[in-house]
């Protein structure tokens, strides 16, 4: 791809082109970028570039001359390529744009600066104005920066390896899922348990989720328009309707998370036998967050106490918890048990065959909590 900018500051631009990857980029020639000061072009004897605006108002407007001839003198009258002019009130800058902007055998950038550029040079050597976000910067420098270190990202052979970029916010449709790198536990703050498990179709799994989950929360007109399977929908009835929940009740949602997050898996090794275990992790489905396929299997928060193991069950029958929240994927639920779980916790659990299956699906009596429970 080359890339030719034409500015009144080129270095404004230099430093930017000459590090990390995209000075790597051009300097094994997968990007050419070519600067060219619009200045040398002035044939006013000061070499001014800028006047006053007709009509009066304030700052100048960058000269028509200079600009005009400084595109003639540099692109060939074969030239195929896109002409941009940066400016804020052009089409705004997207992933979209940028996939069709790399699409282009060459492009032009025009920086503007001061009050703007006289139209009439517009008229004749630009194709298209472009902003790179509504706000105003003071030159088009800046934004012919995002342009180019955007679209060449997307030329073969810049970054890394050609994936990098598939996976991206936006590509996809959908923000990015969050990512982690060493150490697992950074001071108490630890990587989700999913993607320490090596088990990659969970990894992607939670990684969908998660992506699923940040764009309809920060994001949500993107979901119009990405790619999304029935799966993908399914989700999403379930975390809108959890958001519901969270709405009418709130706190009540975080609280039955964190109380999952505290949830051992010492108690899970205590109170679930090894078959439902072995079928949780084949069974797994999807909480409202996922850490694992603990959490997909037992998306349950308990009290603290009933989930310290040993004896707990004994202390939780004496000592009945105020409220526990039960989470039943099938319904795209989240109950609050309030009171000494009447009606039975078992009815609640009941009421969803996939966690029936999952939890209590041995029907042996003495196996698991809910096992003991039902005896
Ligand atoms: C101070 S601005 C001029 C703004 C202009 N008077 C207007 O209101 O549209 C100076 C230059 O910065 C660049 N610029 C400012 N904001 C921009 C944006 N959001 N996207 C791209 N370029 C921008 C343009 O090249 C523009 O000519």
């Amino acid at each position: 791809m080359r890339i030719k900018v034409f500015t009144l500051f080129p270095e404004m631009l230099r430093p930017m082109l000459g590090e990390s990857i995209l000075g790597r980029a051009i300097a094994a020639g997968h990007l050419q970028v070519e600067l060219i000061d619009i200045r040398e072009y002035s044939t006013d004897k000061h070499r001014n570039t800028d006047d006053y605006p007709f009509g009066g108002g304030a700052g100048m407007v960058m000269s028509a001359q200079p600009i005009v001839d400084a595109f003639a003198a540099n692109l060939p009258g074969d030239f195929r390529g896109k002409r941009i002019y940066l400016s804020p009130r052009g089409r705004t800058l997207t992933q979209k744009v940028v996939e069709e902007l790399a699409r282009e055998e060459a492009l032009v950038l025009l920086c503007g600066h001061y009050e703007g550029v006289d139209q009439r040079a517009l008229d004749t050597v630009i194709d298209e104005e472009l902003s790179i976000g509504d706000y105003v910067l003071t030159g088009g420098e800046l934004g012919a920066l995002v342009v180019i270190d955007a679209v060449s990202r997307l030329i073969p052979g810049v970054l890394g390896s050609d994936e990098s970029s598939e996976d991206e916010s936006f590509t996809t449709g959908l923000l990015e899922y969050p990512q982690y790198t060493r150490p697992a536990d950074f001071r108490g703050q630890k990587v989700p348990e999913v993607l320490l498990g090596g088990n990659h179709a969970d990894i992607v799994a939670w990684r969908r989720e998660q992506a699923l989950e940040l764009t309809l929360e920060r994001r949500p007109e993107l979901l119009e328009t990405a790619p999304l399977t029935d799966a993908d929908r399914d989700m999403l009835d379930r975390l809108k309707r959890a958001r519901e929940i969270e709405a009418a009740t709130p706190g009540l949602l975080r609280q039955g998370l964190q109380a999952a997050d505290a949830f051992p898996k010492a108690w899970f090794a205590a109170f679930v036998p090894e078959e439902n275990r072995k079928a949780a992790r084949k069974q797994c489905f999807s909480g409202r967050r996922h850490v694992g396929w603990l959490w997909q299997a037992f998306s349950m928060g308990f009290i603290p106490d009933f989930a310290e193991g040993e004896g707990a069950l004994e202390r939780w029958r004496a000592n009945p918890p105020e409220s526990c929240w039960l989470y039943l994927p099938g319904e795209r639920l989240l109950y609050r048990v309030d009171g000494a779980f009447e009606p039975p916790l078992e009815s609640f659990i009941l009421a969803d065959e996939a966690l029936t299956r999952t939890l209590v699906g041995t029907g042996k009596p003495g196996k698991g909590p809910y096992g003991v429970e039902s005896t």
